[in-house]
């Protein structure tokens, strides 16, 4: 695992706005896997100013978004359908027909997470996976416990999940108790991950994920199997890793090697 240590959030956001911009500089019709929540805005918000600039663009990209909540239509506010118009498609030059989250709305939604899967291989698999972690450690929807050879379905969510997700709905009640998320193992088979984490309030989830023994207990963990999993943290986020000295000899400010 790669863990790159940077000053404070922006620098951790610019620095993964230069992964993913360097991947779609490389491939323009790369397959992007694409996430949701607090932490994934400020990096939408970086990476639509760098196209507005002229220095990215989207256009041949291809998406995947990791998971959707069970019973909130594309159109609902608080979707992830909308969240991603908001916060990024409507704001770069992608194609929507190119952009894939799954349907919360689907009459069968069991039948939806399995061509959601098939979906994603037709697509040729995801070349660049972006993740956030939760303070559980779950990452997509995948919750503790989640089987690490699972693939997109149905997962319940965990309170905690559910209060840390109902800032965003009018009640804890009305905050969704199902979601349709790709698998740990729909994650671990994409080319390469790319997780980031600020704020001190992942700093737990960060140590067991980096550090912590290889455990459905914290999915995340799971990316220690991933030979490509570059973990981007900001100084509040590394803040209870061990090895901090080390990550930082290995990556000089976040550098991808000492020689760069
Ligand atoms: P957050 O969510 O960025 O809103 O903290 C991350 C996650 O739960 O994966």
């Amino acid at each position: 695992m790669k863990v790159l240590i940077l000053p404070d959030e922006q620098a951790a956001v610019d620095r993964a706005a230069d992964i993913v911009a360097r991947t779609v500089r490389d491939a323009p019709d790369a397959v992007l896997g694409l996430a949701t929540g607090g932490t994934m805005l400020p990096l939408y918000e970086t990476l639509a100013q760098r196209h507005a600039a002229g220095d990215v663009s989207f256009a041949r990209t291809v998406s995947f978004n990791l998971d959707e909540y069970i019973g909130l239509p594309p159109e609902h506010p608080c979707s992830y359908h909308s969240y991603m118009r908001e916060a990024f498609f409507d704001r770069v030059d992608i194609d929507p027909s190119r952009t894939h989250l799954p349907r919360g709305d689907a009459p069968d939604p069991q039948a939806a997470a399995r061509d959601y899967e098939a979906a994603i291989e037709r697509a040729g698999g995801i070349d660049l996976q972006l993740l956030g972690i939760g303070r559980n450690g779950h990452i997509g929807f995948n919750e503790p416990t989640a089987s690490l050879g699972s693939r997109t379905r149905i997962k319940t969510l965990t309170d905690s999940t559910r209060q840390a997700n109902r800032r965003y709905f009018d009640s804890f009640d009305e905050t969704p108790r199902y979601a349709i998320t790709m698998g740990v193992a729909t994650i671990l088979a994409s080319r390469a991950c790319l997780l980031l984490a600020t704020g001190a309030a992942k700093a737990d989830a960060v140590a067991r994920m980096v550090e912590g023994p290889l455990s459905a207990a914290c999915p995340a963990s799971a990316l220690q199997l991933h030979a490509k999993a570059t973990v981007v943290l900001d100084r509040e986020a590394a803040g209870a890793l061990e090895l901090v000295g080390y990550y930082e000899t290995v990556h000089p400010e976040g550098r991808d090697t000492v020689f760069d």
